[in-house]
């Protein structure tokens, strides 16, 4: 069983954690907005602008399918946890790691970036609001680990030693 699944809110850091955990681990990574900008040809934002969210995670849960391979880590969005299918089939497929990250933290990390269209107006309080109600599917991963005052080098450890004990990795 040899697919990581990184999981977290917008800015938790699971593209970054997923490269260096890759190199940790000498395993590929892939994420699941990148694959979907590619394949759609076109920005998040304008995939939620033109198509708008339910055409947006419909796309999510086609790339997720097609992206977890065997020896692979897939990095993903942080709205991939809402739909029960996406987390049933994460956890069949492989190990699911939550990186959570406190909101104070994601309102600094997401100050200067306006890719993310859930978090284009109100960003404070939708950060709050958001991440409460997705706190118990997060909840649901094999292991958590709070990103928020740690060192990429730290949280990647931490992940790396969670999977060395677990049987089901490399077995
Ligand atoms: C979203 C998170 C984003 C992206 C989209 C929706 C969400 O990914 O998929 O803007 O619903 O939390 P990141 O978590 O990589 O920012």
């Amino acid at each position: 069983m040899n697919t990581i699944f990184l999981i977290g809110f917008m800015g938790a850091g699971k593209t970054t954690i997923g490269k260096n955990l890759s190199q940790r681990l000498s395993m590929n990574v892939v994420d699941t907005d990148d694959m979907i900008e590619k394949v759609c040809q076109k920005t998040i934002n304008d995939i939620f602008k033109e198509e708008g969210e339910e055409a947006f995670r419909h796309h999510e849960s086609t790339i997720l399918k097609e992206l977890s391979w065997p020896e692979t880590i897939v990095t993903t969005g942080g709205g991939i946890i809402k739909n029960p299918e996406n987390r049933q089939f994460m956890h069949q497929q492989g190990i699911v790691i939550y990186l959570h990250t406190d909101p104070r933290v994601v309102l600094e990390r997401t100050a200067d970036d306006d890719s993310r269209p859930l978090l284009a107006q109100n960003r404070k309080q939708r950060i709050t609001r958001l991440l409460n109600e997705r706190l118990p599917q997060y909840l649901e991963a094999d292991y958590t680990v709070n990103t928020s005052m740690k060192s990429v080098d730290t949280i990647t450890e931490e992940i790396a030693g969670f999977l060395a004990r677990d049987r089901r990795f490399r077995a």
